[in-house]
């Protein structure tokens, strides 16, 4: 689909991949750069002061309570792959229309993988479960109330819950919330993931960190110091800059919600009907046809999106649309859906 979106002549507006375009904020490039000078191994388990950053943005913009640790990540990503092993799980449940990395990260540890719905009421006994709220690829947020069903999984069977939050921060119209604010302070066997990847346009930098179980996070980094899994020391300086401002990410989360709000009247006008995406980078929409007939009817216009199918079998008539393309970009792409004929089931339908 790629290779058709590319051959329209006015060129491919590529919404298939959620990687930021806005500029890395300019304080936080100066931060890196002020500390380039570094020739000694960095802490893997941070600096005094990044620690202190990520503990206080914890409490602020979480609402995190009781006894908890923090650890930097060289971006959340790595350790979405590694928990499993680092945990030794043997069983790993994920939602069933997840992300990719937690199904590779329990193949990795060789673990049983189960995708599962977002009501734990039927979740088999296994020793690591993820959920992610706000979801990639759905938009999807939880509740207090899904995730204090899921914390009572965890107390019940003994079981680590790693919640992976990283596009926390951009809701729409909406107040995503952190499970370390549903604890009541008993944070034991809970794991709260984040990333400056989006939030702060750090992808690049490779920023992520997380927060919880005191005795679980001393586990796990004992195990990254040997494994030399130690983030830099300019990025550990970047990140402080990151998280001591939150003006910059106010003003990416109005760019989001002004892309969001150009796309989504577009894709309903050409028959689309948008579910979800309440919050993070992407609408997500279905047409009732297979994703790939979407994914193709749209590459026909020089635009590509994600079949839902990469996500799950349950999502195999949906799409993910990402709003990382520039406003001038999102402009072309509502333009070229406002022009194109309506769609084959569109017209049946009138
Ligand atoms: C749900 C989710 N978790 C984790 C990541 C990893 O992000 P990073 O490694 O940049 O922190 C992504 C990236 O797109 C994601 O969508």
């Amino acid at each position: 689909m790629g290779v058709r979106a590319r051959q329209h002549p006015a060129g491919i507006i590529d919404l298939s991949v959620g990687t930021p375009v806005d500029p890395t904020p300019a304080f936080i490039q100066q931060a890196l750069q002020e500390s380039s000078n570094a020739p000694g191994y960095p802490l893997t388990a941070g600096s005094v002061e990044l620690r202190e950053a990520i503990r206080n943005w914890a409490l602020s913009k979480l609402g995190a309570q009781g006894d908890f640790d923090v650890l930097p990540l060289i971006g959340s990503k790595e350790l979405v792959a590694w928990l499993p092993t680092f945990l030794e799980s043997t069983h790993v449940l994920y939602p069933e229309i997840a992300y990719p990395t937690y199904r590779v990260g329990a193949l990795l540890a060789r673990a049983v993988e189960t995708p599962v719905e977002i009501d734990p009421t039927n979740w088999p006994i296994a020793d690591l479960a993820w959920i992610n709220s706000p979801s990639n690829p759905t938009g999807r947020i939880h509740s207090t109330t899904e995730f204090r069903a899921a914390l009572s999984w965890s107390r019940t069977n003994n079981s680590v819950l790693a919640s992976d939050e990283c596009y926390l921060e951009f809701g729409h119209g909406v107040t995503p919330i952190s499970v370390l604010s549903q604890t009541d302070g008993d944070n034991t066997n809970v794991l709260a993931v984040h990333s400056l990847s989006k939030r702060s346009n750090l992808a690049g930098y490779r920023a992520g960190f997380m927060i919880g179980d005191p005795a679980l996070i001393g586990r796990i980094r004992e195990v990254r110091k040997h494994a030399g899994m130690i983030v830099s020391a300019p990025v550990q300086c970047a990140m402080i800059a990151a998280l001591s401002d939150d003006a910059h990410v106010l003003e990416q989360r109005i760019r989001y919600v002004g892309r969001r709000e150009k796309l989504v009247p577009a894709l309903i006008e050409q028959g689309f009907a948008i579910e979800e995406s309440r919050a993070g980078l992407y609408v997500w929409c279905t047409r009732g046809e297979s994703a790939w007939d979407s994914v193709a009817w749209l590459a026909e216009l020089g635009i590509l999106a994600t079949p839902g199918n990469f996500y799950g079998a349950k999502a195999e008539r949906y799409i993910r649309i990402a709003l990382t393309a520039t406003d001038a970009e999102i402009d072309v792409a509502v333009s070229r859906l406002s022009q194109a004929p309506k769609s084959r089931s569109q017209n049946r339908d009138q």
